[in-house]
């Protein structure tokens, strides 16, 4: 990068633009794409990183246990926002569901449904030793990549949830696409998503946070 004449090094704009340039350049030439990659030091996605980071791993993992603590994030959202007795003895796959926390909330609702939680390996392999007995049977574990075809197939439910903000539409596109071949006839892919106020609503902090 060259500096204009009469452009101090020193001047805010110039140190901008070379804190710029230095972050652009470390994008190209490493092949880092993202923030997170910066911090982390690594090329692998946020997800990739922590299935080789149990201890990262597990500390998201309490987080997302922690947020649905949140008034409007319980987990009887989930169970009064849909009519799952009309399922009877339906299976529900939980796609991305961690540990399970949802699908067992549900699983103890409505006993007759069946639940198998999909997650990366490393999650899954936690999560199988923490599943209590009395559910063991009902709401299973298995490691499925979701941008890869769906294994469990005519399942009733393809459940996602606080999944889809986690990647932009390209990917957001794959993941749903990987779904195609294991649906049946009248088969529901459900979502629970925030859902974002229209731009420039909100006050500017309230809006960044959201997004
Ligand atoms: C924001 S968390 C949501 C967890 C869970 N659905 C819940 O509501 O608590 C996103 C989850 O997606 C999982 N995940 C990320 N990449 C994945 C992939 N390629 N295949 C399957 N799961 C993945 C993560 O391990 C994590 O558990």
């Amino acid at each position: 990068m060259r500096l204009k004449s009469g452009q101090s090094p020193k001047s805010p704009s110039t140190r901008y633009m070379l804190s710029l340039h230095v972050v652009t350049k470390a994008v190209l030439l490493t092949g880092f794409t993202q923030g997170f990659n910066l911090a982390n030091n690594t090329s692998k996605t946020m997800f990739g990183f922590f299935e080789e980071n149990p201890v990262r791993m597990n500390r998201f993992k309490d987080a997302m246990s922690f947020l649905q603590t949140f008034p409007g994030l319980k987990n009887s959202y989930v169970l009064e926002g849909f009519d799952w007795a009309s399922l009877g003895n339906g299976l529900v796959v939980d796609v991305g569901g961690s540990h399970g926390l949802v699908s067992m909330d549900i699983a103890r609702g409505f006993p007759s449904l069946r639940f198998v939680v999909q997650d990366l390996p490393q999650v899954i392999e936690d999560a199988k030793m923490k599943v209590p007995a009395e559910l063991a049977d009902r709401v299973t574990f298995m490691a499925h990549d979701m941008f890869t075809e769906q294994p469990v197939k005519d399942a009733d439910v393809y459940y996602f949830r606080w999944i889809l903000h986690d990647w932009s539409d390209k990917y957001c596109v794959k993941i749903l696409k990987s779904l195609i071949p294991a649906l049946k006839p009248g088969a529901r892919i459900m979502f629970s998503e925030r859902c974002l106020e229209p731009p420039c609503t909100l006050p500017l902090r309230q809006e960044k946070w959201n997004r």
